[in-house]
């Protein structure tokens, strides 16, 4: 290996490509590789096929400075890097909760006898607790120099580079002291900004990736578990959020209650994570994973429920404005997006619904071209019945009554991530409605017999199937 540690990054997707532009912007000389060639032009190119807030510029720098480029050749890969970081996807498969390891595999058995002498193959997929030992020995069976380490990546959309720049830990999953010495001169300039670092084994390394998505999803869906009863009760979830996030034991991040978790991550990784337990024979352990989805889907049809409410009951040809489409704002990502699986719902009870999303519009379109699409918040609201804001993209937190008045037929609006001011809509005459905030008790009372999903029952009564991601 030469002293200046040379670098490829194989997959190009969210975690890839953030991962070879950091790498570079870091000193090292990154080859990105993946084995879509229309996609290595573009990059090449400076085209960045995601929206992630700073990758364009650092891509730009990297190509600029010579120090990241990209090729579809895993053979010019293989010669040219010392340390191969894979991050290539793992979705659910198709016909199980598992999750698909296909292009990890392939992935790794492809480079490794292309390697010309001893490397470091650096899985940072998520992947089930198992597969690096799995893999390893597989290489070692074959004869191959090759070396595995596992070094699970926490980054978020939005935040991707800053969360790789400046990690909250590095974990590495090693089986010795040359590669934990590798992965400590790829990481010296976080470490040596107080970046903590965890060795461990490849299955430590490998948990600690489902176990944390595992925690955030469970924080998520109690603060929601919560927002229900306060829903029943008539109390208030966002007051109850801020009191229990002010004990630093619970903590105020990932306690905002509303619409729940989607994105390419979290739902999977649970699902894999539930999947894996139940092979290992421990699936009770993980048997609260199934409540928590659970918890997260009854928020998308309660959504639906109350906007049933608010039209009278029947949504059939009734104009809707959705805003919001991302998982999330600051992503252009519509992997199991709750506010566009609330969308299909609401299009499925016949509703006629237009979404805008600032960014994730055309991934939205792509992903459910039956829904109609606006370019403009205004647009999207003229003549709705109902607008429900369902992704918290800053400029949708920032709107008022007056924004909207005189633009749709009635006032009718669902906040379904809790970020309007509720008073001031309420004092403009607005039917306002969100989630976690109950009735007044009285009311609360009246309400009970309907706690039964109504948008379910609809769905079920007219024959048409669950939407995406919806369990009974
Ligand atoms: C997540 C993990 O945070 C990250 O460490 C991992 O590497 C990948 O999965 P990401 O999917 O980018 O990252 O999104 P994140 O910011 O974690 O949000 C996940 C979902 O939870 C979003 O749909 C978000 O809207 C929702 N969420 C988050 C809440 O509903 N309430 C909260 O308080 C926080």
């Amino acid at each position: 290996m030469s002293d200046q540690l040379r670098l490829t990054v194989f997959g190009t997707g969210y975690l890839g490509i953030t991962h070879a532009a950091c790498m570079a912007s870091l000193g090292f000389e990154v080859l990105g590789v993946d084995t879509d060639s229309a996609k290595v032009a573009g990059l090449a190119a400076g085209r960045v096929p995601i929206y992630e807030p700073g990758l364009p510029e650092l891509v730009s720098a990297g190509l600029a400075s010579g120090r990241l480029r990209f090729t579809a050749s895993y053979e010019q890969a293989a010669a040219f890097g010392d340390v191969h970081f894979v991050c290539t996807g793992t979705p659910q498969l198709p016909d199980s909760e598992g999750a698909d390891l296909r292009q990890v595999r392939g992935c790794v058995t492809a480079l490794a006898p292309l390697l010309p002498g001893p490397a470091l193959i650096v899985g940072k997929s998520t992947v089930p607790v198992g597969t690096a030992r799995a893999l390893s020995s597989e290489l070692a069976g074959a004869g191959h120099q090759a070396e595995l380490a596992w070094n699970p990546e926490f980054l978020r959309e939005g935040t991707a580079v800053a969360d790789t720049l400046a990690p909250d830990r590095i974990v590495a999953g090693v089986a010795s002291q040359r590669a934990e010495d590798v992965l400590r001169q790829v990481y010296a300039q976080p470490l040596l900004a107080g970046t903590r670092f965890f060795c461990t084994t490849f299955e430590t390394a490998e948990l600690a990736k489902v176990a944390a998505n595992a925690f955030l999803a469970t924080k998520i869906s109690f603060v929601n578990a919560m927002a229900e009863v306060c829903e029943a009760s008539g109390a208030d979830v966002r007051e109850l959020s801020a009191i229990l996030g002010a004990d630093p034991r619970i903590g105020d991040r990932f306690l905002r209650a509303g619409l729940g978790f989607g994105g390419g991550c979290l739902p999977k990784d649970i699902r894999a994570f539930m999947s894996q337990a139940d092979e290992f024979g421990v699936a009770q352990a993980l048997g609260f994973l199934r409540e928590v989805e659970k918890i997260n889907l009854r928020r998308r049809s309660r959504t639906a429920d109350l906007a049933l409410e608010l039209v009278g009951g029947n949504l059939a040809g009734v104009s809707v404005c959705v805003l919001g489409a991302a998982f999330k704002p600051g992503s252009d990502d519509v992997r199991d997006s709750p506010a566009l699986d609330v969308a299909q719902i609401l299009h499925g009870l016949g509703a006629q619904v237009r979404v805008y999303d600032p960014v994730a519009a055309s991934n939205a379109a792509r992903a459910c071209p039956e829904l109609g699409y606006a370019d403009s918040i205004r647009a999207a609201v003229q003549d709705a019945s109902l607008v429900l804001l369902l992704t918290e993209w800053p400029e949708f937190a920032a709107l008022g009554p007056a924004d909207l008045d005189g633009l749709v037929r009635d006032k009718n609006i669902i906040d379904a991530r809790n970020v309007l001011n509720p008073q001031a809509w309420h004092e403009a005459g607005w039917t306002y409605r969100a989630l976690g905030v109950g009735l007044d008790p009285e009311s609360a009372d009246k309400a009970k017999p309907r706690r039964r999903s109504l948008a379910k029952d609809r769905r079920q009564g007219s024959g048409e199937p669950a939407a995406r991601g919806e369990t009974s």
